[in-house]
């Protein structure tokens, strides 16, 4: 059910829960103040208690009463690449609720680049949102994947559907460095860039999100080329010849890594709602930039 910002607005602050769209992914919110809004997200989403969730702000101001310290170089990431698709994982404010950070002392915050959710959270204040999906699933990226995961009952927040398709990075402060505890949206060179040094992968399973299932379809994924005859349906590209007349889906051209995301978790869906059960993926691209997190979200799928 779509509703304006005002009836948004309402809902959140009375310990309601709202969708809100982002520009990587849509995203399940409750107001950080409403403890019984933070444990329904839990609940519908059927989400492990120790799977932290991350806290949207509008304003750089608004994150810096969520976290104790920030590093110098925060402030460089934050003016660059906020409002957009970059997670910061920091020390938490102990007034933070337990629910929302998994009882670490840590917490992820981020400013989406999305207008009619930045309206919104100047009014409600700091909202908590994992994406918008039953846990386990892939992200919903257009309005007929929230319907099919929680209803039609479900208020959405008016607002175009999200243009980048696979979430934000997460970049968290270890050791005195930023590392890399998810691929996403932002590219690890364009932060080197920025930051003029090398970004390590987090090697710890800092992530709590990692050690559960991500991202796949009912349909069992496949990409090895030897079991290719036993596919059902293929998951490719567009300017490429596969051998088999079966189903295609078609994730883009090859060389657009933008389009590819954009169509990646809704492709996941859609072989689905097709009923196939044994779909091969081609995942020969590049392995740099964009294609990097593709490739890390079909893995996930396919584990
Ligand atoms: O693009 C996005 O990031 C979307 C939109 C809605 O903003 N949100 C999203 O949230 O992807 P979620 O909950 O699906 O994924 C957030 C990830 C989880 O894997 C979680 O474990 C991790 O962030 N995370 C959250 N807080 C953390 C913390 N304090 N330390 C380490 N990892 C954390
Ligand atoms: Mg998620």
């Amino acid at each position: 059910m779509i509703i304006n910002q005002n009836q948004a607005k309402k809902i959140l602050l009375s310990g309601g829960n709202v969708i809100i769209p982002t520009e990587t992914v849509y995203g399940l919110a409750g107001s950080i103040f409403h403890p019984e809004a933070i444990a329904r997200i839990y609940s519908l989403k059927q989400r492990p208690q120790k799977n932290p969730l991350i806290i949207h702000a509008a304003t750089i101001d608004q994150i810096l009463t969520l976290v104790t310290k920030v590093p110098k170089s925060f402030f460089q990431l934050a003016t660059h690449f906020w409002p957009g698709p970059l997670t910061l994982i920091l020390q938490a404010k102990e007034t933070i609720h337990a629910s929302i950070t998994g009882g670490l002392p840590t917490v992820g915050v981020r400013i989406p680049n999305h207008q009619a959710t930045l309206n919104l959270i100047k009014e409600t204040g700091p909202l908590a949102a994992p994406s918008a999906n039953l846990s386990g699933k892939p992200s919903s990226t257009r309005l007929i994947h929230l319907e099919k995961d929680f209803g039609i009952n479900i208020p959405i927040l008016e607002g175009y559907s999200p243009t980048h398709g696979v979430e934000s990075t997460i970049l968290g402060w270890i050791d005195s460095s930023w590392q890399i505890l998810r691929y996403g949206c932002i590219t690890k060179e364009s932060i080197e860039q920025l930051l003029e040094e090398p970004i390590l992968d987090s090697e710890l399973p800092i992530c709590p999100g990692k050690q559960f299932k991500h991202y796949s379809p009912q349909a069992t994924l496949f990409c090895s080329l030897a079991a290719l005859h036993t596919a059902e349906a293929i998951i490719g590209y567009e300017n490429r010849n596969y051998p088999l007349s079966l189903p295609f889906y078609s994730l883009g051209q090859d060389t657009d890594p933008v389009a590819i995301a954009y169509n990646l978790f809704a492709t996941f869906r859609q072989i689905d709602e097709d009923n196939h059960s044994k779909v091969w993926i081609d995942i020969d691209l590049p392995t740099q930039g964009l294609y990097q997190t593709i490739i890390e979200r079909i893995l996930r799928a396919i584990e």
